[in-house]
């Protein structure tokens, strides 16, 4: 089976599960607290890898233990990290979360360590990343190093997919026009096309303006109200599942690693959306990022229960 790149970030996530945001000044007790491995890139890696994907991940970890945890979880998961360095005298990518009674979450990163993947890192792993079926990106390291890594994909003949995540406003449209997929959430999306998103009709045209710059295939990640594919296939909706939401946090990250494994594999769009959305709605019954995420046998039985 031939290998998912995950080129991004790595974080160690701390979770606190909160009844309401303190105001400024005020000191407030949370119910409950956790620390788990996250960040976008290597929760898709993670999804990917727990679903039996052969996954090669290229990151930067930090100077201290969180880096150890980190490296520790890409080995249990059977991750390749001949391309995680470490970064001396540099703290590890942190993340800040707080999650609300009703599984929204708010949360803050401190890039540490990944602000320091370089276009030089993403050269050495080329003879690596030439072996792979798929390239994955998000946004939370520099942009330079994302704009690279989409040029070598590119010139490569990989596809590259990215999720532009955390948004941000005016992505290059010589590189929005080297993209295989673009998998932003409604947010994302609106930022990325300056219109309003409040609907699947608006994300469907929001989306158009997008192919227009280039882009193959743009997947809306629409939350409980499932996913919107408007690309060079047509255009189609994937429903949602209703399920019991606990903690909605990495829910998008879990998308992406089971529609990279499932997509990688045969090519078939539309069988890997339908996957990813149930996958996702698997995750937000549990807690956390990645340790939300079901193996191939949990999501199995997810899946026969809720009938995907
Ligand atoms: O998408 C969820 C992730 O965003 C968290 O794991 C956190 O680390 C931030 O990167």
């Amino acid at each position: 089976m031939k290998k998912i790149a995950v080129i991004g970030s790595n974080m160690v996530d701390l979770v606190t599960y909160i009844d309401r945001m303190p105001a400024q000044g005020e000191t407030l007790e949370a119910p409950r607290f956790a620390m788990g491995c996250g960040g976008k890139g290597a929760n898709q890696a993670a999804a990917s890898a727990l679903l039996g994907g052969n996954v090669l991940m290229v990151t930067k970890v930090g100077d201290d233990a969180f880096a150890d945890n980190t490296l520790a979880n890409f080995q249990r998961l059977g991750i390749d990290t001949r391309f995680v360095e470490r970064v001396p005298g540099v703290s590890s990518g942190v993340a800040p979360i707080f999650v609300q009674d009703n599984a929204h979450n708010s949360i803050l990163i401190v890039k540490g360590a990944n602000a320091h993947l370089s276009p030089a890192d993403i050269d050495r792993a080329e003879p690596a990343l030439r072996e792979c079926a798929l390239m994955v990106l998000q946004l939370e390291i520099e942009l330079a190093s994302v704009y690279h890594a989409i040029d070598v994909g590119h010139r490569l003949g990989i596809p590259v997919l990215l999720n532009p995540a955390p948004a941000v406003a005016g992505l290059s449209p010589e590189h929005l026009a080297k993209l295989d997929f673009l998998v932003p959430n409604e947010s994302e999306l609106a930022l990325l096309s300056g219109q309003t998103v409040d609907s699947p009709e608006a994300a469907s045209r929001a989306a158009r303006t997008l192919m227009a710059n280039g882009v193959r295939h743009v997947i809306v990640t629409l939350g409980e109200h499932g996913a919107l594919y408007v690309g060079e296939e047509g255009e189609w909706r994937v429903q949602g599942h209703c399920v019991e939401a606990r903690d909605t946090s990495g829910a998008g990250d879990a998308f992406i690693g089971c529609f990279a494994h499932h997509w990688s594999r045969d090519g078939d769009i539309r069988k890997a959306m339908t996957q990813a959305v149930a996958y996702s709605a698997c995750s937000v019954t549990g807690l956390g990022t990645q340790s939300s995420y079901p193996d191939a046998e949990g999501f199995a039985r997810f899946a026969a229960a809720h009938g995907a």
